[in-house]
């Protein structure tokens, strides 16, 4: 992660060419945790740590830290604070991995992703999805640079198709008023754009060699500023927080990370209901 927020460099870390295109899952089974799980917390412990170190052997072989940023965020993105119920709030509930939600639209190209860390779930089929998805964002996020994320697991799957959000919950990069958090932490966890590229073939958005940039200058035409993205240097709502991380970089890590967490557990339900702590 760079120490900007929204100053782009790295070039695209996403998925291979060769794994576009590919992967239908249908794991309604896989992803339940046995009921044992919660109760052998050592095991769980363990079993995430196993996963951590093996995400971070991902992360070093294939350079796909964006797009497993990318992916915990729309598995979590899709909560809606108005409903209480769950799994019907949506969120961070492991919903993402049924063909369904993988089609919606926002979610162009993160079969992926999916299929990237599918061998993972497969390893340690005691950890969830919705935690395997949320733990890749935030090793990720750590690999690549950013802060430590304060993160908790224990979040359940839902476990058949039926149980995802429906298409639009998350939000649109021509509208730049996003809903999905208070400004200071949109503004903040915006700066995970520091990673990644847009596609066209996938977003519509970017160009096949789109470069990034630091949106405060936006120096050069050719540079892909995301809608979303411009309106944290221009509307002054957003904009006192985005001129606060530009100055200073551990403020920007420290809302960042407290974001990210609290991001990460939107419509979570968690067995045992503290969550497990791997610190
Ligand atoms: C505020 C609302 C947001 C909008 C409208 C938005 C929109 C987009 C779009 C259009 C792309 C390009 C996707 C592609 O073409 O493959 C993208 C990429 C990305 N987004 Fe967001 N995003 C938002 C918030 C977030 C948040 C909160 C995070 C994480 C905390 C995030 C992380 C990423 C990452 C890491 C990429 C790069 C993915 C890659 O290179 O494969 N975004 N976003």
């Amino acid at each position: 992660m760079q120490p900007h927020p929204l100053r782009r460099g790295l070039s695209s870390a996403s998925p291979l060419p060769s794994l576009r295109g590919l992967l239908l899952v249908s794991p309604q089974e896989l992803g339940r945790r046995p009921a044992s799980w919660a109760a052998a917390a050592g095991d769980a412990e363990a079993e995430l740590r196993g996963v951590r170190e093996d995400v971070k052997q991902l992360l070093k072989a294939t350079s796909c830290h964006p797009i497993l940023v990318r992916l915990g965020w729309h598995d979590a993105g899709t909560y809606d604070k108005n409903i209480t119920e769950w799994p019907k709030c949506g969120g961070a509930n492991g919903s993402l991995r049924f063909e369904i939600e993988l089609k919606h639209a926002a979610n162009a190209g993160l079969v992926n992703a999916l299929k990237l860390i599918q061998p993972i779930k497969d390893k340690y089929a005691g950890v969830t999805y919705a935690d395997l998805f949320q733990l890749a964002s935030a090793t990720a996020i750590e690999e690549a640079g950013g802060p430590k994320i304060p993160m908790i697991y224990g979040r359940l799957d839902v476990s058949a198709p039926e149980q995802c959000p429906p298409e639009g919950r998350l939000p649109v990069s021509y509208r730049t008023n996003p809903k999905v958090a208070p400004r200071q932490e949109i503004v903040a966890l915006s700066g995970a754009h520091t990673l990644g590229r847009a596609r066209p073939e996938r977003s519509g958005w970017g160009k096949p060699e789109t470069k990034y940039t630091d949106i405060k200058e936006c120096q050069d035409e050719d540079l892909l500023v995301l809608p979303t993205d411009a309106v944290l240097f221009e509307d002054s709502s957003f904009k006192i927080y985005a001129e606060k991380y530009a100055e200073n970089q551990d403020a920007f890590f420290e809302d960042y990370a407290e974001g990210h967490a609290k991001l990460s557990n939107l419509g979570a339900k968690f067995d045992p209901p503290k969550g497990v702590s791997l610190e």
